[in-house]
């Protein structure tokens, strides 16, 4: 998050491996090109996209073009504009494990360098199937291009690993090259917007911090949920599932933020460390333990707007018995002085009956009731709501005396809303992201050691679910809220999940 006024920005060069890819075109290119209209990039930049498929520079620009059209948050582009911010692309085909195409690349930097009269950043960006990120780095390490460890940064899309053994494997490779400080871990959850204002919302106000804990806290709910079922991405999510592709990462991510102490200063590394504590910290998960506290669930067939969606098995990709999990549940832990016997309840889902990103700080209820002990009037416990999408919003509930003539409470809510402009404005988690890696700030990015605490917290259920195969599955209809043992879940200690409704369109 760096302060964009106040630092001039060196010529760059990215080059994009991938660049035929779905990420390519509907994230990092509509990012690029909004930091471009809202001048953020450098006056001298260059985009050198590579994939296999041989395209001419002008039919790859215009395949961009159709994907800025559709995903862009600042909708279609203008001609001029375009044209403009398309001229610093160009596309190389190549065959990426042959080290000998990335001479092609050292050739065009040179170039760019000579006509800039300047040294640029190199950002090489792995947006390519994980199993690439260390071939690509080691060619990159084989071959002549730049590898200068104050203006080199490399980026790397997740899955970073598939387990605690191949992230520490992939660590060690890429930190054979790479020092950890040009090493960008993407975890895009970390680039949104309210996720950003979760820090200042609790790190900037002097009322929150006395109430951020187990005292005032009774419990805290993190909840992703998806209308979209696995897509196009049947082949990988087949051998991911919910857990690796969506806790490990994103849920835990937010849990960090929400548990963190406050750090010494906003230096990355000092954020990254108060992370790492939670994640430590986290209560160790212990086999036996498992069935009770977390749930698994893979979505079946049903109707979603009118339409019949198939179920997980029948996606394509998937294999006619999958054991694959698309929904998870579980309760955890963090055993320090803060959060001691406070429940943090994460779910996701893909298939669920809505889209949307929240996270629910649940406050304890007042000590005594003053109040006339009719059940419609009892106070009920305030609650912090942070909306991450697709509402943005940050929501105090609190109780108010309803107008009139007898002493009735009522839950008001005190808001903070990104609608209209601010929403509008607001740049998508990619944007923040790679305006960040363009310059060096790594804040937002996942280190080495924190992906490998965020492995070890989750390897435990990753195991024993691998070892202990569902015999009930499909377990929930699509457009469901998930199966119903997840609801026995949390209602177990007297709680329920919270859906908070939508604003209309
Ligand atoms: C990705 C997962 O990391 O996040 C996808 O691989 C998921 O399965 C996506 O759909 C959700 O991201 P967002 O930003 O749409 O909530």
């Amino acid at each position: 998050m760096p302060n964009t006024s106040d630092k001039k920005i060196e010529p760059t060069v990215i080059i994009i491996f991938g660049a035929n890819g779905d990420l390519t075109k509907r994230k990092i290119i509509p990012a690029l090109y909004n930091l471009f209209l809202e001048n953020h990039l450098p006056e001298k930049f260059a985009i050198i996209a590579t994939s296999r498929t041989k395209f001419t520079d002008e039919k790859y620009r215009n395949d961009l073009l159709e994907g800025i059209n559709e995903f862009s948050r600042t909708g279609k582009a203008k001609k001029e504009q375009w044209a403009e911010f398309s001229k610093n692309i160009s596309y190389q085909a190549a065959d990426i494990k042959d080290v000998a195409s990335y001479n092609e690349f050292h050739t065009r930097i040179t170039e760019l360098k000579n006509e800039w009269k300047e040294n640029p950043s190199v950002l090489y960006y792995c947006a390519v199937s994980p199993d690439l990120f260390c071939t690509i780095a080691e060619n990159i390490s084989k071959s002549k291009l730049e590898n200068k460890k104050d203006s080199t940064r490399i980026i790397i899309e997740k899955p970073f690993g598939k387990d605690l053994g191949s992230a520490k494997t992939l660590n060690e490779d890429l930190l054979n090259i790479f020092d950890e400080k040009q090493i960008y871990r993407i975890d895009h959850y970390l680039g949104k917007e309210v996720v950003q204002n979760v820090m200042a919302f609790r790190f900037a106000n002097s009322i929150m911090e006395p109430l951020w804990n187990r005292t005032h806290i009774e419990h805290v709910q993190i909840s992703v949920t998806e209308k979209i079922g696995v897509e196009d991405r049947g082949s990988y999510f087949d051998h991911a599932g919910i857990l690796r592709d969506m806790i490990q990462n994103h849920l835990l991510q937010l849990l960090c933020i929400i548990a963190m102490e406050p750090p010494v200063n906003f230096d990355a590394d000092l954020v990254r460390d108060r992370k790492v504590d939670v994640l430590k910290a986290m209560r160790k998960i212990l086999p036996g333990t498992i069935d009770n506290i977390a749930v698994r669930g893979q979505y079946g067939a049903g109707w979603v707007e009118g339409k019949e969606v198939p179920g997980y098995r029948d996606e394509v990709d998937v294999t006619e018995d999958s054991n694959t999990e698309t929904y998870a549940a579980m309760k955890l832990h963090i055993d320090n002085w803060r959060w001691q016997g406070v429940p943090f309840y994460l779910r996701t889902g893909k298939r669920l009956y809505e889209s949307a990103s929240h996270i629910i700080i649940q406050f304890r209820e007042v000590p005594h009731n003053i109040f006339n002990n009719d059940e419609r009037n009892l106070p009920k416990a305030n609650r912090l709501i942070i909306s991450i999408q697709p509402d943005m919003a940050i929501k105090f509930q609190l109780q108010s005396k309803t107008p009139g003539l007898e002493m009735m409470l009522n839950t008001v809510d005190m808001t903070f809303d990104y609608s209209g402009k601010a929403k509008t404005e607001t740049p998508e988690a990619y944007e923040t992201l790679l305006l960040d890696v363009i310059f060096g700030d790594q804040t937002l990015f996942m280190r080495a050691d924190q992906v490998e605490a965020a492995w070890e917290a989750v390897m435990p259920i990753l195991d024993y679910w691998e070892k202990n195969q569902m015999t009930n599955f499909p377990n929930y209809p699509a457009n469901s809220w998930g199966p119903e043992n997840a609801e026995a879940l949390i209602a177990k200690d007297g709680f329920h999940w919270i859906n908070i409704p939508h604003k209309k369109k």
